[in-house]
């Protein structure tokens, strides 16, 4: 194995991590559909399918380096939000949560002089740059366009557009 026992439990904690995030959005997506958000739904099953990406990587990593991943079991998320915008504010936070997991890991790597690991985490620390940023400039459309139902229309054509669009992968 290429990596410290540590290290390997972070990253496998990593893998449960994006898995849990991948079938969170999954759950939001399937609200945003029943409930006639046509754009938060489209947005919400790609952002999904992008976490599933992100848990994959991980997962080759960890084989890669020997340490052999370990595919773990994912929480049941929520079936039911209050709102749209509740949900952004969910995912927002549930970034800042990766966000420090992976901070962490950076601090591991540099500890441990492991640059493999240190060179493989940073994709992801300019991806969640990219991530906590989207999250924010969508919850702050609420304040900008209203909350009534006019607004919230608008908010969800501007989520089926961002789905539509190729994200921008992160500088590696
Ligand atoms: Fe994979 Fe959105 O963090």
């Amino acid at each position: 194995m290429k990596i410290s026992p540590k290290m390997k439990k972070a990253l496998n904690d990593q893998v449960a991590l994006e898995a849990n995030a991948s079938s969170s959005y999954l759950a939001m997506a399937s609200w945003c559909e029943v409930t006639g958000y046509e754009g938060g739904a489209s947005y919400f099953y790609a952002q999904s399918d992008e976490e599933r990406t992100h848990m994959l990587k991980i997962v080759h990593y960890l084989n890669d380096m020997g340490a052999t991943a370990t595919i773990p079991a994912t929480k049941a998320p929520a079936t039911s939000y209050k709102s749209l915008e509740a949900i952004i504010k969910t995912a927002l936070k549930s970034e800042q949560t990766v966000t420090a997991a992976i901070h962490k890991m950076v601090e591991i790597a540099q500890k441990e002089k492991d640059h493999s690991t240190y060179a493989f985490l940073e994709w992801f620390v300019n991806e969640q740059v990219q991530e906590e940023t989207k999250f924010e400039t969508l919850l702050q459309k609420f304040d900008l366009i209203g909350r009534d139902k006019l607004a919230i229309n608008e908010i969800d054509k501007l989520l089926a557009a961002q789905a539509a669009a190729p994200e921008a992968e992160p500088a590696a």
